[in-house]
C-alpha cells in the first residue's frame, strides 16, 4: 500500500484529502512525526507534538453513505483492542473516543466525501483520521490536560509507534467488513463501553439530553434512559455525570 510518511505537516487529513482527490487508492496512509494544525471532532484543535501517531487513512468503502458513523465506531473499536492486544486497558467512550483509566489516549475523526448516484447517495472515500497519544510528553498534552492520558503512561515503557500502527491496521482489516452488519462491532461496544451503565450528559445539536446510558443499537445509536423515557442519540459530546 501508499505510505506517505512527514516530518511536519498543517494535518495529515488534509493530505490524504488531496491525495483522495487525485485517485488515491483504499489503503492509502499519511503519517506526521508532527501536526502544526491537527484537527479534531467539532472543528476543536488536536494537539499534535512528537511521540504521537498521528495518521490518516484513505478509505473507500463499498457501501451506502448511511453506514459511514458505523466506521467512526469501528475504528475505535479496533483502536482499543489493538490497545488491549499490547496490554493498555482500553475503553470505548461512545462514540468514538479512546480511554484509558477515564482519560483519552485517542481521538477519531472521519469525514466522508458523499457521492449523489441514481443508485443512492455513495461514499466516494472516508478519510479517517486517528490520533493516539504514544509517547508523548505529558505536559505536552496541551488540549486535554490532566484528562488526557498516553500509551507510555500506561504501560510504563516507551512503544514503538510502528506496533499500535500495525495492531490497528490489522484490526481495521478484520473490523470494516463488519460495517453492514455492525453485529461484531456491536458486540465490542457493549463489552468495551467506558459509558454504558453510567450517568451522562450528551451535549449535541438540538440541545444536552440526560439519563442513564443503557445501550447501543444495531445501528450504533447511544440509548438512555431519560425522566421522558428511551431516547436514541446519533451524535453527541458525553460527559459522565457520576
Ligand atoms: C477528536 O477526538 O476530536 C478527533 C481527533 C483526531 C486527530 C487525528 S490526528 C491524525 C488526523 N489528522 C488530524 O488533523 N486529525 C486526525
Amino acid at each position: 500500500r501508499e505510505v506517505v510518511v512527514l516530518e511536519e505537516v498543517d494535518s495529515t487529513q488534509r493530505v490524504a484529502r488531496e491525495l483522495a482527490e487525485g485517485g488515491a487508492p483504499e489503503g492509502t496512509i499519511v503519517l506526521a512525526r508532527v501536526q502544526l494544525g491537527g484537527k479534531g471532532r467539532l472543528g476543536r484543535e488536536w494537539g499534535s507534538p512528537p511521540g504521537g501517531l498521528w495518521m490518516s487513512l484513505v478509505l473507500r468503502p463499498e457501501f451506502e453513505a448511511r453506514f459511514a458513523p458505523r466506521i467512526t465506531q469501528i475504528s475505535a473499536v479496533a483502536v482499543a483492542r489493538a490497545l488491549i492486544g499490547l496490554g493498555v486497558p482500553a475503553k470505548v467512550k461512545w462514540p468514538n473516543d479512546v480511554l484509558v483509566g477515564g482519560r483519552k489516549v485517542c481521538g477519531i475523526l472521519a469525514e466522508s466525501s458523499l457521492r449523489p448516484t441514481p443508485a443512492g447517495t455513495l461514499l466516494e472515500y472516508v478519510l479517517l483520521g486517528i490520533g493516539l497519544n504514544v509517547n508523548v510528553e505529558p505536559e505536552d498534552l496541551v488540549v486535554f490536560g490532566d484528562r488526557a492520558t498516553t500509551v507510555r503512561e500506561s504501560l510504563g515503557r516507551e512503544v514503538d509507534l510502528l506496533d499500535p500502527l500495525a495492531r490497528i491496521l490489522r484490526e481495521l482489516e478484520t473490523g470494516l467488513p463488519d460495517a453492514r452488519s455492525f453485529s461484531r462491532t456491536r458486540k465490542d461496544l457493549r463489552s468495551l463501553s467506558h459509558t454504558l451503565g453510567r450517568q451522562v450528559r450528551v451535549a449535541r445539536s438540538g440541545g444536552a439530553v440526560e439519563g442513564l446510558a443503557v445501550d447501543i443499537t444495531a445501528e450504533g445509536a447511544l440509548v438512555l434512559q431519560t425522566e421522558g423515557g428511551m431516547v436514541e442519540l446519533f451524535e453527541g459530546d458525553v460527559e459522565n455525570l457520576r
